[in-house]
């Protein structure tokens, strides 16, 4: 039976350690933990994030999220010798993470080289009732001779940022006779992080020492055959972001924890996750039961990535999980993350605009030193909304230089896309209060930036010197996403303030002559629509060999970046996302030659390209390829590859499988202001049942490849357009398709 609700671990490999740490992590938004083993092993990085704890190491550009002392790992003694599985024999090996409980085991079975054998099961999971705390449990039971026993566990403040160490102790101690407490602070941006952490062993003796940055318990005692020893383990953060005493809570919550147990803690979490389960699950009936895990796995991710509980973060490339991109924010959160959460509860969406709204004057302040005006937010942002990108990438090893970030001076399509999220988030949840202020601001202010941000040529607006979201063509002109983008930001503006009653003079009048005069690349006599001024006119090379290896940006080995962004290559969707984005702005025969034709040019080097393709391939009617994208975009973070997330799972990319099932598949869309559901299921897939949030209503959709089924339990009517039909729902319509309808 395969399991389709469990990421499963069959055999210990270092090769894939740093990538299930990431896979693995526990959460719930508020923190993340890397899913390290207990035991150390030479380069295994553990983590432990919390939401908006950024700093800036001395000489860095930019800040990144802190790795913060860690509380799960653990040196287990066995008659003096540490336990380590690259000693001894392992008879047997699994690890689970369980994505509908939320807790992570992994059970041994192993034989030191003396003979003796024991098992082993550790747990842990981060509460999803209360996100501070995070508990960890291990049992070790001999199963032939008794051994000596010694366990060391505690704070260990040596963890760091590949080498960057962004914290200074403050104030290391034992309270209570057995509570360790930690106060932290981060170097640069003050934060204040409290841990208090205690833990309670079956039997044995206990004592308390203090390391280089460490604060360790010991504890000893003799495992006998058949007898289970456990030491169970809760661990509390607190940090000024949201307590003024992170310390004295942290201690405060672990002490009135006294006497309740692991199990206890972890079945009230799992409740908790079911009711996200239920009203969040995608379920499916597939002849491959992967799909199915997939979309579990990305849903489990999508929820532990979201700070639900501060409006002042937002969610990083990499969630919780990791440091990659230093856990900076980007477009990735309002286009690829957010729908999510706007079709299974909607202020989840508001609390994400709500991030850039509160950061408008880094946008502000962007702008203005860009010498334009209104809001330019930042390619990469973090806690304080001010631009974050590094200026330089990784070295390229063949020329020894460091790679300049374009991004930050000319990838200013992220300003379109937040407005364009902000009319998606109006339209599927009807919320005024919002539109009216924080929307229509954002909507504004947005438009200011495209209206200062043009240039005239022969009586035309141009979009000059800007990067797509294709990444590997820099520094072009009309780039046709961003135009398009940026008149519907502007033509939405209009639309608002019209409504609203905003009456804004000089705006309305800039705003009508942009979109008057805004040129927009159309199809030239071969169908193809330029993606840029300069691209059409730039030769091509075999791809073959990057394709193979896509995601691995390797064509950067080969070529200097300039070299790339010479040629006619993509790294990711960039007219086909948005063609998934407006699909109704060309006829499909155009949008399938473009399809082709852009596809063939694009390496798919970016987590973000394989699930659009599949969305806008199955409105073209070619399932076959739109199910292989998506069965390609499923592997990004679940395939062979056993580094591809090493620094933290690709979010943007499990988004992106949401956004496929949801808006590809199952054919949801907005049709004028009404919600449209015209399904096109893969073979393989008999049926898929989701929730979905529509206008503040629960419904529930059933779909099959002759039937949709639409529920809701409230009785207001309201009316869907189910495969071109207009329908009343009040409190269920069931339509059957003919075969070839839909
Ligand atoms: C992609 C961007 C994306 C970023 C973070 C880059 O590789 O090209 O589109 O926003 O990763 O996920």
């Amino acid at each position: 039976m395969n399991c389709t609700n469990c990421l499963i671990e069959k055999k210990f490999d270092v090769n894939t350690m740093n990538k299930n740490a990431s896979l693995m992590v526990v959460g719930n938004g508020y923190l993340g933990v890397r899913a390290a083993f207990e035991e150390n092993y030479p380069e295994q990085t553990r983590g432990l994030y919390v939401a908006g704890i950024y700093n800036k190491a001395p000489g860095d550009a930019s800040t990144e999220i802190v790795n913060l002392p860690d509380v799960c790992g653990m040196k287990i003694e066995i008659d003096g010798q540490a336990f380590n599985l690259f000693n001894g024999q392992t008879h047997s090996y699994r690890r689970e993470l369980n994505l509908f409980t939320g807790e992570c085991t992994r059970s041994i079975e192993w034989e030191n080289e003396q003979g003796k054998r024991f098992s082993f099961v550790f747990s842990r999971f981060a509460s999803k009732v209360t996100n501070h705390l995070i508990a960890s449990k291990v049992t070790i039971t001999c199963m032939n001779e008794t051994a000596e026993l010694t366990i060391h566990t505690g704070i260990d403040g040596q963890e760091t940022n590949h080498g960057k160490q962004h914290t200074a102790e403050k104030d290391v101690r034992i309270t209570d006779g057995d509570i360790m407490q930690g106060l932290y602070q981060t170097i640069e941006s003050g934060h204040e992080i409290g841990m208090a952490t205690r833990c309670t062993a079956t039997s044995g003796d206990q004592d308390f020492y203090a390391g280089n940055r460490q604060l360790m318990a010991r504890y000893k005692g003799t495992l006998t055959p058949g007898i289970t020893y456990s030491v169970e383990k809760l661990s509390a953060v607190h940090t000024t972001l949201e307590s003024e005493q992170p310390l004295v809570d942290s201690v405060a919550m672990i002490q009135s924890l006294a006497g309740v147990s692991y199990q206890t803690l972890r079945d009230q979490s799992a409740e908790k996750w079911q009711t996200v389960w239920a009203s969040k699950a995608i379920t499916l009936t597939s002849e491959n039961p992967f799909d199915q895990l997939a979309i579990h796995f990305a849903t489990y991710h999508l929820e532990i990535m979201t700070p639900f509980h501060d409006r002042r973060m937002s969610v990083a490339a990499k969630g919780l999980t990791g440091e990659g991109y230093k856990g900076h924010v980007f477009w990735d959160t309002e286009l690829f993350i957010a729908p999510f959460h706007l079709y299974t509860d909607a202020d989840n969406m508001k609390r994400l605009l709500t991030y850039r709204y509160m950061h408008l004057q880094g946008a502000f302040n962007k702008a203005k030193r860009n010498g334009y005006e209104g809001a330019l937010f930042p390619w990469e942002s973090a806690f304080t909304g001010e631009e974050e990108t590094p200026e330089f990438a990784a070295i390229n090893i063949k020329t020894g230089k460091r790679q300049p970030v374009a991004s930050a001076a000319a990838e200013h399509h992220i300003v379109a896309d937040i407005a364009f999220a902000t009319v998606q988030y109006y339209l599927a949840s009807q919320d005024h209060d919002f539109m009216k202020k924080e929307g229509l601001t954002l909507l504004k202010e947005t438009s200011r930036f495209w209206i200062s941000r043009t240039t005239e040529r022969n009586g035309q607006l141009v979009i000059n010197n800007v990067i797509g979201p294709d990444e590997y063509t820099e520094y072009i002109d009309n780039n046709a996403y961003t135009n398009y983008l940026a008149y519907y930001n502007v033509q939405q503006t209009l639309h608002y303030m019209e409504k609203y009653g905003d009456t804004d003079q000089e705006l309305i009048k800039r705003g009508n002559d942009f979109l008057e005069k805004l040129y927009l690349p159309k199809p030239n006599d071969e169908q193809i629509i330029p993606q840029d001024d300069q691209f059409l006119s730039r030769p091509c090379i075999d791809l073959s060999k990057y394709k193979q290896s896509q995601g691995s940006q390797g064509i950067l080995l080969d070529y200097s970046r300039h070299e790339v962004n010479e040629m006619q290559i993509l790294k990711q969707a960039d007219l086909v996302m948005l063609f998934y984005l407006m699909p109704n702005l060309f006829s499909e025969a155009v949008v399938k030659k473009n399809l082709c034709f852009y596809e063939q040019r694009t390496i798919h080097d970016s987590s973000l390209s394989k699930a659009i393709h599949a969305i806008v391939a199955n409105r073209c009617g070619d399932k076959e390829a739109a199910y292989r994208f998506f069965q390609e975009a499923c592997m990004i973070d679940l395939g062979g590859n056993p580094h591809s997330s090493d620094a933290g799972i690709h979010a943007a990319s499990l988004g992106s499988l949401w956004l496929a099932t949801i808006f590809g598949f199952a054919g949801i869309s907005i049709a004028g202001e009404q919600l449209a559901i015209h399904p096109d299921l893969p073979a393989a897939w008999q049926a898929v049942r989701f929730p979905l949030q529509w206008h503040r209503e629960q419904l529930v959709i059933t779909l099959s490849h002759d039937k949709i089924v639409v529920s809701k339990t409230s009785a207001t009517p309201m009316t869907i357009i189910i495969a071109g039909e207009a329908c009343e729902l009040v409190n269920l319509i069931e339509k059957k398709i003919p075969r070839g309808q839909v």
